[in-house]
């Protein structure tokens, strides 16, 4: 068993594991160590050098991903002599890569840009003309553009290929400074998991044909959140801008790392159902009055729960554990049933056995948590008994057009679907990554999602209702 030793970076004394990678414990410290071909989900490789390091007692520079931590080392990361090797290589990946920043992608994002700017290394002794060139737009699949200009040969693309998907798609070609990524011919990238090989890229090599061109990365805002198109709430970041005049919108989804959940990586329909968020928006509110608010909605509710005592909720999946709490409540306070039936939410051709699961919704074991009934059979019952019908955020009936007929229907949606023309009543909500929340994901965990995006356009909050109807039923009047 390894145990704690003290080391020191920089003269400052640090604790770490021995015969752990030196390279993990200068990442996990946020201590600036360059690399391009480390990473923690595929491990060391050992080709691009940047990663060197001065070790007291070593006589050359070593590179710390493949260095194992000792009792007592004395490590340097920033001095003349270590920066000048770090320099030296930087100047050797950079003979053949073309002046593209201003039109690059990555701008913004690129390690080999950020290392350049650190380096202060800021004239350049090669002639553009005497660059090697090569191909530029190659459309590999899977939504994944390569230029092979810009690579810096680090592997990691194509060691996601060979260990992580087992898919060998990518691979080297060609030798010496001549060397490309490419795709064997009639074999192109296509894996359910292709477009993380775009995030593992540490330059503009790898680009997303669905982001390219769309926004300059510093312009997006970031917050942390959950993917909600299957059980498993893979960790994400939502990159989203709000410009003038606009609503904020989402422009993509990026993995962000937890390795109790999805460890590095998400899967590409997960990434690209950041659409879903921004199409087909149900944004006025439904009734059959004339001046449509949500106060004069309001009292249209009020009134349909005064006048039918028979009452059922039916919830979405998606729902967070407080909207599903909160609900709850006020179907007691009523009297009321509620059911969160919800076959139409699984798709077995979705699972795999990496990280998809067969449940393409985000929070079903909230209703198990809740004691909020999943069961057709007493929701059967309960449909046939209630003459009003509360569907929050549940998609049910947009397969069932026709089983709604005698029934009042209040409806509350995000997106625009054939529930809301079957309805009385039907309000706006926000969407799932505009609301604030808490998921269980498949595997039990609790993930809790503080979203922050602004919007022009009014989508309420399923809490806020709620409570407002709370409020009126408890003081029995409007
Ligand atoms: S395309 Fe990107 S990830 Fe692949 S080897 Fe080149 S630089 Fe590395
Ligand atoms: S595996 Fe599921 S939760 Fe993860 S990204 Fe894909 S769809 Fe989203
Ligand atoms: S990161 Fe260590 S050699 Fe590339």
């Amino acid at each position: 068993m390894s145990e704690m030793v003290k080391i020191s970076v920089n003269n400052v004394q640090i604790e770490a594991l021995e015969n752990s990678l030196l390279i993990d414990v200068l990442i996990n410290k946020d201590i600036n160590i360059p690399h391009f071909c480390y990473h923690q989900a595929l491990g060391k490789d050992g080709n691009c050098r940047m990663c060197m390091v001065e070790i007291e007692g070593q006589k050359r520079p070593q590179i710390s991903c493949n260095t194992l931590v000792k009792n007592d080392m004395i490590v340097r990361t920033v001095g003349e002599k270590i920066e000048k090797v770090r320099r030296d290589i930087l100047e050797l990946e950079l003979l053949n890569h073309p002046i593209d920043c201003p039109t690059c992608d990555q701008a913004g994002e690129c390690k080999l840009q950020d290392y350049y700017m650190q380096s202060g290394f800021y004239e350049s002794r090669i002639n553009v003309e005497l660059k090697n060139n090569e191909k530029k737009r190659i459309d590999l699949g899977s939504n994944v553009m390569l230029d092979q200009e810009r690579c810096v040969l680090c592997t990691r693309c194509t060691r996601f290929c060979s260990d992580i998907t087992k898919t060998n798609e990518l691979v080297v070609l060609n030798r010496t400074d001549h060397s490309v990524i490419g795709t064997f011919p009639g074999m192109p990238l296509n894996n359910p998991y292709a477009m993380n090989v775009v995030d593992l890229c540490p330059v503009g090599a790898l680009t997303s044909k669905d982001f390219r061109f769309k926004q300059r990365v510093w312009f997006l805002e970031s917050f942390n959140a959950i993917c909600n198109l299957c059980s498993k709430g893979c960790n994400i970041i939502v990159d989203h801008r709000k410009e003038k005049y606009k609503d904020d919108q989402v422009f993509r989804f990026r993995p962000r790392r937890n390795d109790e959940v999805n460890g590095h990586f998400i899967c590409d329909e997960g990434r690209l159902s950041y659409k879903l968020q921004n199409e087909n928006r149900f944004l006025d509110i439904k009734s059959n009055l004339e001046i449509n608010t949500l106060d004069t909605a309001m009292s249209q509710i009020y009134d349909l729960i005064q006048h039918n005592s028979k009452i059922l909720f039916l919830l979405g999946p998606n729902l967070s554990y407080e909207e599903m709490y909160n609900i709850k409540n006020v179907s007691k306070i009523l009297n009321a049933n509620i059911s969160g039936y919800v076959p139409t939410y699984i798709d077995e051709s979705f699972k795999d056995d990496f990280l998809r699961t067969n449940d393409k919704s985000s929070n079903q074991a909230s209703f198990k948590e809740l004691g909020i009934s999943q069961d057709k059979n007493s929701f059967t019952y309960f449909l046939n008994y209630s003459t009003l019908l509360i569907i929050l955020d549940n998609n049910y009936f947009d397969t069932n057009i026709h089983k709604l007929k005698n029934k009042k229907v209040i409806s509350f949606f995000a997106h625009k679907c054939p529930s809301i023309t079957q309805s009385d009543i039907s309000i706006p909500i926000a969407s799932f990554h505009e609301k604030s929340g808490t998921y269980i994901n498949s595997l039990g965990i609790k993930q809790k999602v503080v979203s922050k995006m602004k919007k022009n356009t009014p989508s309420y909050s399923i809490n806020s209702i709620i409570e407002s109807l709370k409020t009126i039923i408890e003081k029995g009047t409007l």
